[in-house]
């Protein structure tokens, strides 16, 4: 059984989407050990219901190194999560942190570009094609081995509303399914 650490800031909809597929069991071998949230007031917290979860400061990034371990966490999922993990442990956990992204890397990505800036930047510069990207996390921003991507198309008429919802069902459907690719690897 794959134990799983999900890491959010906040709304928590990717987060919901694990939750849903763990429940539904399209995710069969993997469970999620605990939610850990740098944002007290994150709504993804309260979608935790009977799963362990903490806050832990993006300031105390030895109690979050702490807390992976002492939870033997195999697979650590960015879901929304906006500090930058610290080097020390995304060395320990090399090619074990998946991160998702709302657009199509190596396009509106690395340093400021989170959230809805990225479809900002996208209805800006007029490009008709977006979508979102899984990728392995490593020590520079938006820059690991790309897990899996899909395109979603730009309409004339987008706000960053419409867009973002488009996107964002994406987004749980690829993440979802990387989780699946992460645990298949395992097994091998
Ligand atoms: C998503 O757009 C994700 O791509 C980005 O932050 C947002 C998180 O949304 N990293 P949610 O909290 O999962 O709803």
């Amino acid at each position: 059984m794959i134990n799983i650490a999900i890491l959010v800031s906040g709304n928590g909809t990717n987060l919901q989407a694990i939750i849903d597929a763990i429940d539904t069991k399209i995710i069969n071998d993997a469970q999620i050990s605990i939610i850990i949230s740098n944002n007290k007031n994150a709504y993804a917290l309260q979608r935790a219901k009977n799963i362990k979860s903490k806050f832990i400061s993006s300031k105390d990034s030895h109690i979050l190194l702490q807390t992976l371990l002492q939870n033997n966490i195999d697979l650590i999922v960015l879901a929304g999560y906006l500090p930058i993990l610290p080097s020390d442990i995304i060395l320990k956990y090399e090619n074990k942190i998946i991160n998702i992204h709302p657009s199509l890397i190596p396009s509106f990505c690395g340093k400021g570009f989170y959230g809805e800036k990225v479809h900002e930047a996208v209805l800006k510069a007029g490009v008709k094609i977006t979508g979102a990207t899984t990728h392995f996390v490593d020590c520079t921003v938006d820059t690991g081995k790309i897990i899996m991507q899909k395109a979603v198309e730009v309409y004339d008429n987008d706000t960053v509303e419409t867009l973002k919802k488009r996107v964002l069902a994406v987004e749980h459907e690829i993440l979802v399914k990387s989780i699946i690719f992460f645990c298949e690897k395992c097994k091998k």
